[in-house]
């Protein structure tokens, strides 16, 4: 980490009216949440995502795409948020206003306090029905099955038109939810300032938050252990964001 980085950013994160802060896998992961294709390993490594997280897939063969993410779902109940979240939540109240975007579909910045998260590929916790879209509501704490032991769970029913409940995630090849895209897209115009935290920005349409916010003449600070590419506006600090996070909180506001 160099401590420069952290230096330049600082009077960003001070001045600025509106933060967006953009969240992919690499926030997750030192809660020891797996990415999708790490997790693919023991019953499940012989699946290809394509297997999984498709609209066709589920088509197929629903108890198998279900008990896929029953088990996803399993996992990350299983993991706490880092300071990486917490310091995230922290943020809420010390800036003007913040934008929390995430592209993870777990629960960890809910559960770290933060508010009105905008899941742009959708979470685990809303499944919905397949058909008629109803929300359908499980008890998070409840398993009537493991899905670590058993890969054919069938989905529940939709309590209104009884067809299969389906995960309310983004699978490939379908479009992203309207409301939580236009919320996103509207706030990457809005802001000064995008800290781009855990994403390798490459999954499309939502690496284009950044661009949007650069084009608007805002300021985008990458927080990653990997290098990332840079407009003069664009900054970078190199690192884990749990342990970055709580120092660009401490240095900024005290
Ligand atoms: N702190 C910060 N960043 C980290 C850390 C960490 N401790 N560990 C890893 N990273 C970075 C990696 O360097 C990488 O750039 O997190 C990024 C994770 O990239 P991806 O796995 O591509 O995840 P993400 O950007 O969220 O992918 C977007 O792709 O798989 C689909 O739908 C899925 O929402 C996901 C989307």
């Amino acid at each position: 980490m160099n401590q420069d980085d952290i230096a330049y950013s600082l009077p960003l994160l001070k001045q600025a009216e509106h933060v967006v802060v953009f969240t992919g896998a690499g926030v997750s992961a030192e809660s020891g949440i797996p990415t999708f294709r790490d997790a693919l390993t023991g019953l499940w490594a012989k699946h290809d995502p394509m297997d999984l997280a498709t609209p066709e897939a589920f088509a197929r063969d629903p108890d198998l795409v279900w008990s896929w993410y029953e088990w996803r779902r399993w996992q990350i109940h299983r993991t706490q948020p880092n300071r990486a979240h917490n310091a995230i939540a922290q943020l809420e109240s010390r800036v003007p206003r913040l934008t929390l975007i995430t592209q993870n579909v777990d629960d960890l910045h809910e559960r770290a306090g933060s508010s009105n998260v905008i899941h742009l590929h959708g979470d685990l916790q809303s499944p919905r029905c397949s058909v008629c879209a109803a929300p359908h509501r499980f008890d998070a704490e409840l398993w009537l099955e493991n899905p670590q032991e058993n890969r054919s769970i069938s989905p529940p029913r939709c309590l209104r038109c009884n067809n299969p409940v389906r995960p309310g995630v983004v699978w490939f090849g379908e479009s992203l939810p309207e409301r939580a895209f236009q919320q996103a897209f509207d706030a990457a115009g809005d802001c000064d300032l995008v800290l781009s935290i855990g994403t390798s920005g490459v999954v499309q349409p939502a690496a284009l938050i950044p661009d949007i916010a650069l084009k608007n003449g805002a300021s985008v600070v990458h927080i990653n252990p990997q290098p990332v590419l840079s407009h003069p506006r664009e900054s970078s600090i190199q690192g884990p964001a749990a342990e970055i996070l709580p120092i660009l909180l401490r240095d900024a506001f005290g």
